[in-house]
């Protein structure tokens, strides 16, 4: 092979590689939970998030409002996977990683549904891998 032809290959393979991350990527407007999964976490979030964050997600104190501007403008392009690790990691503030996997993707789910993201036909995943190609995005 001529050098020119190698290096047309690599430059092709590069922009296969990068087409195929481009196309992981979901946007969390094309509904990427389910009601149901929403209703489940809206729950869980009023037992285990509400005394802080307050039922209506208005925040408190310390603990910042989880809905409308504050919420869009802190996740605005970032991956939910992110969202999902912080809440897990550090949430409830009192009680670190207390909730199961399920648990802390319900809850995330209904911070989408509350966030004006719709929910669709597949239940939104605890697997972090997953949700890190999923972006707060609107398309
Ligand atoms: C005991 C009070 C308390 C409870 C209960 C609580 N939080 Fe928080 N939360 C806070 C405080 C205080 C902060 C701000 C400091 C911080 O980020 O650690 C915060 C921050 C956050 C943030 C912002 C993180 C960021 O990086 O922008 C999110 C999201 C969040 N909480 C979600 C939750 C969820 C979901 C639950 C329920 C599973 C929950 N919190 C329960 C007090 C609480």
């Amino acid at each position: 092979m001529r050098t020119s032809t190698v290096f047309g290959t690599v430059i092709g393979l590069a922009m296969t590689a990068v087409m195929l991350a481009a196309a992981q990527d979901r946007a969390a407007a094309d509904g990427v939970y389910t009601q149901e999964q929403a209703k489940r976490g809206d729950a869980a979030y009023q037992r285990a998030c509400a005394s802080c964050h307050m039922p209506d997600l208005s925040g408190g104190g310390f603990a910042p409002a989880l809905g409308e501007e504050t919420f869009a403008a802190r996740w605005r392009g970032e991956p939910v996977g992110d969202l999902f690790t912080i809440v897990k990691a550090t949430m409830p503030a009192n009680e670190p990683q207390s909730l199961r996997d399920d648990e802390y993707a319900d809850i995330v789910a209904f911070l989408l549904s509350r966030n004006g993201y719709p929910a669709g036909e597949k239940q939104l995943s605890s697997n972090v891998d997953e949700l890190k190609h999923v972006l707060f995005r609107k398309s």
